[in-house]
């Protein structure tokens, strides 16, 4: 049988460069191999304050972002979370095993927590929960995210243990997919692009000049220090994203400059833009088509989530069944 795998994002705006590099180029090297199921978690997007009139709209974005990219509706099944409820039954149970100190300690929790310190709700709490069954709903081994999500994966391991050890083996227990860019940093020099972040992103739907304007405010040095490439800070996070788009030799170009304390970082960001903007233009041509078509989206995840439906009620029947319930 083909290993299964399952990844997905919040709906909380068009994709960004940290999402792509750290999920969706994991998602594009699996579906050609494996079972694949991608979704748009939009019952983890309302755990921080979001706007109902605006999430379906939201919901819909990602999904063009992610057939833009190129994931495939032959190859593999997109799904929107909310509309295969069984997601939110099996989070139900699997959090009758899992301890509530766990889950206080985890860094994305706290993280929330200090974010929106007037919003500290039960969901956020259970988002790791939630999470496990996304992905044991559909018993996937394999998740293609960034590493900021290792401690979500360490949860579903714990979790997948532990009910096979309660109620007999059952789920696998799932390892992360990692990609070259399962880290990418901010813009802004300091931790990692997010969307929540103003000036640390650059989305997958911007244009040269936005690109050009949001590296151009990314923080430098003076140019003037000379040795090899700092492995952190604000040029380091530059030639991190360097490596990410250009050339060996082009950035072996620019590193030779910084040693020799002649480098211009006007030029690298120019570099960088036109190299950044070259790998996103046949995704923003695909991107329109799919817009431009609504119905065949419509018919695309229409079918997969019926597909995901039936798929995840078997599972949630077998878990009812051990668990004492009628399935
Ligand atoms: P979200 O929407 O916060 O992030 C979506 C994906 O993008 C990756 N990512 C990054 N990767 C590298 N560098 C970055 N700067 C960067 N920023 C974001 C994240 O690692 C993630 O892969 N909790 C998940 C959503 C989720 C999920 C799931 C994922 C819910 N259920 C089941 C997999 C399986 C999240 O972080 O979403």
């Amino acid at each position: 049988m083909r290993k299964r795998v399952y990844s997905g994002i919040r709906a909380t705006g068009r994709l960004h460069l940290g999402n792509y590099l750290g999920a969706v180029k994991g998602m594009l090297a699996l579906q050609d191999e494996y079972d694949c199921i991608f979704s748009v978690v939009d019952l983890h997007t309302i755990t921080v304050p979001y706007d109902p009139k605006t999430l379906q709209q939201s919901v819909r974005e990602i999904i063009l972002d992610y057939l833009a990219a190129g994931l495939d509706p032959k190859k593999c099944l997109l799904e929107i979370q909310s509309r295969v409820p069984q997601h939110m039954e099996l989070a139900y149970y699997l959090s009758t095993i899992y301890p509530v100190s766990r889950l206080e300690d985890l860094p994305t929790y706290k993280e929330k927590k200090a974010q929106y310190p007037k919003y500290v709700n039960m969901g956020l709490l259970y988002y790791p929960v939630l999470m496990a069954a996304d992905v044991l709903l559909y018993k996937g081994e394999l998740v293609p995210v960034g590493i900021d999500q290792e401690p979500h994966l360490e949860v579903m391991r714990e979790i997948a243990r532990k009910f096979n050890g309660v109620y007999g083996e059952t789920f696998p227990e799932p390892t992360r997919f990692k990609t070259t860019g399962e880290y990418v940093p901010s813009l802004s020099g300091v931790g990692k692009m997010s969307k929540s972040v103003e000036g640390s992103y650059i989305t997958l739907t911007d244009d040269l000049e936005t690109i050009r304007k949001r590296l151009a405010a990314a923080p430098t040095d003076s140019g003037t220090e000379g040795g090899s490439v700092p492995e952190t800070g604000n040029v380091a996070n530059l030639f991190k994203l360097m490596k990410l788009f250009v050339d060996d030799s082009t950035y072996k170009k620019f590193a030779q400059d910084y040693q020799d304390k002649k480098i211009r970082y006007s030029d690298m960001k120019d570099v960088l833009a036109d190299a950044i903007f070259q790998e996103l233009t046949p995704l923003q041509e695909k991107r329109k088509e799919f817009s431009q078509n609504p119905k065949l989206v419509d018919e695309i995840l229409e079918s997969s989530n019926q597909e995901c439906h039936e798929r995840a009620q078997e599972v949630v029947n077998e878990v009812r069944e051990k668990m004492g319930f009628s399935s």
